[in-house]
């Protein structure tokens, strides 16, 4: 199989993205790779601390390695938003493909020494490193009634972002240019198109990820794509429709107490959003 980093470089040099689709149990994780196997995409499966803490990092791994052997599908798997420089070692050390470190609300020093060590030890073990230069709101508690503020102090600075990508030499650089954690039933990200024009034009190492591609407008996806970014994570939108999905079914089929039986509604549902997500980063295809 081929490695990540030659995905990337492909995403880059042809514009598309791979997305990452985040799962912490088995019929999500079955939709998304039901869909990738469907489109011929490669994927980037996604667990954040808490979603890999209910699975298991252990389980994440056996999981994606279950379902490379089966589909024989360029299929990673990559630790979201670590926090903690521990937890992100006990992920590369279990076998994740890649590691985000999130230092986003730590100073420009602090989070350029840990990402430093972060990347040291992950190259050890061949894994690669995102990293976050601004802050992407994250409130997805609030789901149905989310609406955030997106804050110019808060988008990546141009400045601070170079000397991150110097001193670290990170391999993926998560950006925020307006796109926020959750859906909002109020306003759609406005994504800040010149700050994203400025970041690819001086940084040419890193991989430009875009984070919060829940509820992002189809057309601003396209554009952001057009304009450099290589990797687009989606969460949201998979729990919301799996849970819609479960709730409504449950409601129609009161009876029903055999997993087996309702849950092959929400791998269905999943699957669905996921085709769509692979169609509109143009993904499909490119294995
Ligand atoms: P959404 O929940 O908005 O899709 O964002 C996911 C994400 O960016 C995970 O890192």
């Amino acid at each position: 199989m081929k490695s990540l980093e030659y995905y990337f470089k492909k995403a880059k040099r042809e514009k598309w993205a791979i997305g990452q689709f985040n799962f912490s149990e088995l019929p999500q994780l079955e939709g998304i790779i039901e869909a990738a196997k469907e489109m011929h995409s490669p994927i980037i499966l996604g667990t954040s601390e808490g979603e890999s803490r209910f699975l298991g990092l252990k389980q994440a791994v056996a999981l994606k390695k279950a379902y490379q052997m089966e589909t024989g599908l360029p299929i990673f798997l990559n630790l979201d938003h670590g926090k903690s420089f521990d937890y992100i070692k006990k992920a590369i050390e279990l076998g994740y493909d890649m590691v985000h470190f999130d230092g986003s609300k730590l100073s420009l020093k602090e989070n350029i020494s840990t990402t430093k060590e972060v990347v040291k030890y992950a190259k050890k073990f061949g894994v690669l490193v995102e990293g976050e230069i601004g802050i992407i709101g994250t409130d997805v508690s609030k789901v149905y009634e989310g609406k955030f503020e997106i804050e110019e102090k808060n988008l990546t600075n141009l400045k601070e972002a170079v000397e991150y990508i110097k001193e670290t030499g990170v391999d993926c650089l998560a950006v925020s240019i307006g796109s926020f954690h959750g859906v909002s039933t109020e306003s759609n990200p406005n994504l800040n198109f010149e700050k994203l024009k400025d970041i690819k034009k001086n940084i040419k190492d890193s991989f430009l990820v875009l984070h919060g591609g829940s509820g992002t407008p189809k057309k601003d996806i396209k554009k952001a794509i057009k304009l450099g970014i290589v990797k687009i994570n989606i969460n949201t939108e998979l729990r919301l429709i799996y849970t819609d999905t479960l709730k409504k079914f449950l409601k129609e089929n009161p009876k029903e107490i055999t997993p087996y039986k309702y849950l092959p509604e929400t791998v269905k549902a999943v699957k669905g959003v996921v085709e769509d997500k692979i169609r509109l980063f143009n993904s499909k295809n490119k294995v």
